[in-house]
């Protein structure tokens, strides 16, 4: 696709439902990001999720994938510690899940494990700029590789993990500058998020797309529906229906 010019659209999706939807849409990768902690588990961060909650919404998403291909992001922890960690646990994530591919936040310093991970047979996607795993060392979620040598480390980076055999790169909130720099660079397609439009594809995620995220909206971010609003007027009229003794009627009942 990234040869063919054709751009290559990626959803983050946590449930069988809504990736059921997002794969009939035509979505080409259903991510199970680890945002999962913040729009499903209602955590301020990424980092508390686990192995485990990770492989099982990532199961549920894997069923609804008739066309999509599935990557599961690795959580924080997963892949950090040691190169044999990473891959047990990027091999563990595959079988358990039956997702296709795993995503991991970083450059050089997480390159051993990736490389192990690919010979081991687990196809990687890297993530470069903003990584919310290292929302720490950063102080927050602002934009990335502003300066030139944190530009420079990113290209670099990006280089690394496409010389490893990553199939492709997510890269999140930097200049739209700098990723068509790094899109032009690589071999393997570049996924953007807050990065502009000269990458191969777009991610999103699809609780803040909906709408269904209502206070969150970042200048990235664009809402392609109102769902959250559609949502609370559903809700309400079911209250109000039950509470007048109009839900059930004969009809809606046996
Ligand atoms: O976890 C996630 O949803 C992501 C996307 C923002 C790329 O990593």
């Amino acid at each position: 696709m990234k040869q063919q010019g054709e751009k290559i659209a990626m959803l983050t999706s946590y449930d069988y439902t809504l990736a059921s939807l997002a794969d009939a849409a035509g979505v080409e990768i259903l991510l199970v990001g680890d945002s999962a902690s913040n729009v499903v588990c209602g955590n301020q961060y990424t980092l508390p999720i686990t192995v485990e909650e990770m492989i099982f919404l990532t199961k549920g998403v894997v069923r609804a994938a008739q066309h999509a291909l599935v990557v599961c992001d690795m959580p924080f922890g997963s892949y950090q510690v040691c190169e044999e960690e990473a891959v047990r646990n990027a091999i563990r994530i595959l079988k358990e899940s039956g997702c296709d591919a795993v995503k991991l936040e970083g450059g050089e310093e997480i390159l051993p494990a990736i490389r192990h991970m690919i010979q081991a047979g687990v196809p990687v996607c890297g993530h470069l700029g903003l990584t919310p795993q290292s929302v720490n060392q950063f102080g927050g979620y602002g934009l990335r590789a502003k300066e030139d040598a944190e530009a420079d480390k990113l290209v670099h980076d990006a280089k690394l993990l496409d010389e490893a055999g990553c199939f492709c790169i997510v890269l999140e909130k930097i200049p739209a500058a700098l990723a068509k720099r790094v899109t032009e660079t690589v071999s393997c397609p570049v996924i953007g998020i807050g990065a502009g439009n000269a990458t191969d594809g777009q991610v999103l995620v699809m609780h803040d797309m909906l709408g269904l995220n209502q206070g969150f909206k970042p200048k990235f971010l664009r809402h392609f529906g109102q769902l959250g609003e559609q949502v609370i007027s559903a809700v309400s009229n079911y209250v109000a229906a039950v509470k007048d003794q109009s839900f059930p009627n004969a009809e809606e009942s046996y």
